[in-house]
């Protein structure tokens, strides 16, 4: 019986090994990933950096892209349906003088996000930002969300947040930011908007655990939370609801996609420095 009970001597050589073996180790008691910081040096601004960001035809992804382009990033575009406006992206990006191409893939997919880094990584030879930031707002309270909505919901913000991070954990460069888009709609939780916030916290979660997974490695990881942004996500709730939100954010109005492309922006520059692990949120006020 006293086989199976720690004394403080053992309990000490356990904390020190753990302790020994990394951070990640220490907290988990697990394996820790590789750490690769001397065989894969971070990269410096202007050489040759690269981003991806998962649904970029349009709206807030978009706007990222464009953003980061200006800011030297090689870009990978994403979409689902619309890739006509993923190559517009891209056009534009490359009139500005930038690099970037569009790749189609539902986040909701694995193999299809493994494809889409691997375009970017042969595209551009590596990663340095992803921005994970497909998602859909399907509202409907309790008793009235179907089984179809939620599951989509799930499959595109949870499923697709999670492979999406599961690869950037795998190819960010050391040095390398990654974003998540969570929600205000969170801290807000409105009737209607259970299903959607709660995928969206999970994405906050995520953020900080990732954070301590890559530690050791320059490496920052935080999710980013709008308030309500202009975009075709709250227009096909109607024009009610945007009048409603604009009138009850204390900037009175609503936000741009721009308005969050530079907060990531932020979190990406070294004026993001020691934010990391964290929700950011962006939302003119309305809480
Ligand atoms: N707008 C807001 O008020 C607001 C507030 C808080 C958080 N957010 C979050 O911010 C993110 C961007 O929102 P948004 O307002 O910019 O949305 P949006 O205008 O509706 O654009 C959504 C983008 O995601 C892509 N997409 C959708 N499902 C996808 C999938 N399964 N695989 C790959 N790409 C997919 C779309 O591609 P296609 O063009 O091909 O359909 C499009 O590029 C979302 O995660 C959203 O939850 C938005």
């Amino acid at each position: 019986m006293t086989d199976t009970i720690k004394t403080p001597d053992a309990a000490r050589r356990t904390f020190l090994a753990l302790a020994a073996a990394g951070p990640a180790t220490l907290a988990f008691g697990g394996a820790a990933l590789p750490q690769t910081a001397e065989t894969n040096p971070a990269p410096r601004p202007g050489t040759g950096r690269a981003a991806i960001v998962t649904g970029s035809s349009r709206g807030i992804g978009a706007a990222t892209a464009k953003r980061l382009a200006r800011d030297g990033y090689a870009v990978t575009v994403n979409c689902l349906v619309n890739t006509d406006l993923a190559a517009q992206v891209v056009a534009e990006i490359e009139a500005e003088g930038g690099r970037a191409i569009w790749r189609q893939a539902d986040v909701a997919d694995p193999e299809a996000v493994r494809a889409l880094f691997a375009a970017n990584n042969e595209a551009f030879g590596g990663v340095d930002v992803i921005v994970s930031n497909a998602g859909i707002f399907n509202a409907g309270p309790f008793a009235e969300m179907t089984d179809a909505a939620f599951d989509r919901m799930i499959a595109t913000n949870v499923k697709g947040g999670f492979n999406t991070l599961r690869e950037a954990a795998r190819h960010v460069r050391d040095g390398g930011r990654i974003i998540t888009l969570s929600s205000g709609i969170v801290r807000q939780t409105p009737p209607g908007g259970a299903a959607y916030a709660g995928t969206k916290a999970d994405l906050q979660i995520y953020a900080r655990v990732l954070a301590k997974e890559v530690a050791g490695r320059d490496i920052r990881v935080n999710a980013v939370a709008p308030g309500a942004v202009d975009t075709e996500l709250l227009w096909q709730h109607g024009e009610e609801l945007l009048e409603g939100v604009a009138e009850a954010t204390p900037l009175r109005r609503l936000g741009q996609p721009e308005d969050i492309a530079n907060v990531i922006a932020v979190l990406c520059s070294d004026s993001g420095a020691w934010v990391n692990g964290e929700t950011v949120y962006a939302n003119g006020g309305l809480n």
